[in-house]
């Protein structure tokens, strides 16, 4: 038996599953509690707390007869420690807003975006590690001096998993996400962390994907760990072809890859994943809010919204909605707002509103799975995650809208499943990951002649109206 921690943002969760085929035979979770006061916005945390959660979730002899565990964890966090070891403030979180100054100022500060490519495969986003490093240098100059080494949220797990030993350690996925380490060359680049924090790192050993951490001093081996994007991947058993659009709060779409992207524009994280291999991701900020911001005004549920969406017809009687409801990350409009067109009297009912949105919103992730394809991504089928991913509406239209078989797993722990995937594959030490069963799933596959034309009009008139209020989007 293998277990599997996904770390979150929000929560700890814990599978236990048969080393061989994975099925899973028991499953444990428990929140991550909210910082009260100043750090309410929940993007520093004591890394305590983390450590707090697991040792819930795994109540009730979850992890009876484990042999062997994977951590998985929210990505890009910082844990700075001092020369002893010691956690030198809170943990400063991807979601922390108040890096973005600090990444603008990282990319003037290396002559624009094209050198970052060339140092990191990825022009650094405000999530980024090191545009925490610089916010420090900058805000708390004090806890900057003090850093000699960083962690990130699975690397610091690890290493308490394993009774703090010397070595600490990483893995290729979530030490790209850093801003300091290379895919592209699986090099660290220190001038980098200079640049940044105004000193150089000592920084954990990268290991490779089916390598162990080490043992904990009960005996059970711990694997490298990753971030949990490069987990879910795992855990769905992905493989070159196959792409990701999870559509929480932000949609989060990613490939499997070959290659490392190298994206100039900074539309796409060069990431490595768990398997040797690369996961290029993009981002939009506008996905299921935009269902629930639009449900809300209609005063009705999303379940609702999906049922009035399926009342109106594709193309939702020429009503558009370009969802830029928090500005944009891709395509790059961070100051935009939304936009709703082509309002006539046959399109002013509440059905092609809901339509609009499901469109909207999912014609904005097409064109970002676009943009992976534009970079020699192949997408051959589509895994659709997130809970307004299985609403009726959503799956039609993104049947109609993806061009290719769209699949919908079941709702489940899929990073911890791919990290005690990760465990299995160390135990095992074969050169692939253990062929687990896959979860079952739903698979919706366009029909070639009612649902690929639909799916061209619908984004045609969404990409005309895009271009003429965005022109520099053409
Ligand atoms: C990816 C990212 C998030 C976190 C969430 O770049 O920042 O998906 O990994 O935990």
């Amino acid at each position: 038996i293998v277990a599997g921690i996904d770390s979150s943002t929000t929560r700890t969760r814990i599978v236990a599953c048969d080393a061989e085929t994975g099925a899973v035979l028991r499953d444990g979770k428990a929140p991550h509690p909210l910082p009260e006061g100043a750090d309410a916005r929940g993007t520093e945390v004591d890394p305590q707390t983390w450590l707090h959660s697991l040792g819930e979730a795994a109540t009730g002899g979850l992890l009876e007869g484990v042999t062997a565990i994977g951590v998985s964890a929210q990505q890009h966090g910082l844990i700075g420690l001092d020369a002893g070891g010691v956690l030198v403030r809170p943990a400063l979180l991807w979601n922390d807003p108040r890096s973005a100054g600090a990444a603008a100022s990282l990319i003037d500060a290396l002559g624009g975006p094209a050198p970052w490519v060339e140092a990191i495969g990825s022009v650094p986003s405000p999530t980024y590690t090191i545009a925490k490093l610089r916010w420090l240098a900058e805000f708390e100059p004090v806890s900057a001096k003090r850093i000699a080494e960083v962690l990130l949220p699975h690397d610091w797990l690890v290493w308490q998993l394993l009774g703090h030993p010397r070595r600490r350690t990483t893995d290729r996925g979530d030490a790209s996400g850093t801003g300091y380490w290379s895919p592209v060359t699986g090099e660290y680049r220190q001038d980098l962390i200079k640049l940044a924090l105004g000193h150089e790192l000592h920084v954990p050993d990268v290991l490779g994907p089916a390598e162990a951490a080490g043992h904990t001093p009960e005996g059970l081996l711990i694997s490298a760990g990753t971030g949990d994007n490069m987990a879910a991947a795992l855990g769905l058993g992905l493989r070159p072809g196959d792409a990701v659009v999870s559509l929480g709060g932000n949609g989060t779409i990613f490939a499997v890859h070959e290659q490392a992207v190298v994206d100039v524009t900074g539309a796409v994280s060069s990431f490595a994943d768990a398997t040797g291999r690369h996961l290029p991701m993009a981002g939009t900020l506008n996905a299921a809010q935009v269902l629930r911001s639009t449900a809300a005004m209609l005063g009705c549920d999303l379940e609702a919204l999906s049922d009035l969406a399926l009342q109106s017809s594709p193309g939702s009687y020429g009503l558009v909605m370009l969802p830029y409801l928090d500005g944009e990350r891709t395509p790059k409009l961070p100051h935009a707002a939304g936009t709703l067109t082509g309002l006539r009297a046959e399109s002013m009912g509440p059905q092609h509103l809901a339509r609009a949105a499901v469109e909207g919103m999912l014609c904005n992730v097409a064109e970002a799975l676009d943009v992976l394809r534009t970079h020699g991504v192949p997408v051959g089928r589509v895994f659709l995650l997130g809970a307004v991913g299985r609403l009726p509406a959503v799956r039609e239209v993104a049947r109609q809208l993806f061009g290719v078989p769209v699949l919908i797993p079941p709702p489940g722990a899929h990073a911890a499943r791919g990290a005690a995937r990760q465990a299995a594959w160390a135990l095992a030490g074969t050169p692939e990951p253990p062929e687990w069963e896959l979860p079952e799933v739903v698979v919706l596959t366009p029909d070639p002649d009612q649902d690929l034309p639909i799916g061209n009009a619908v984004r045609q008139q969404f990409k005309a109206v895009r271009e003429q209020i965005h022109p520099e989007t053409a």
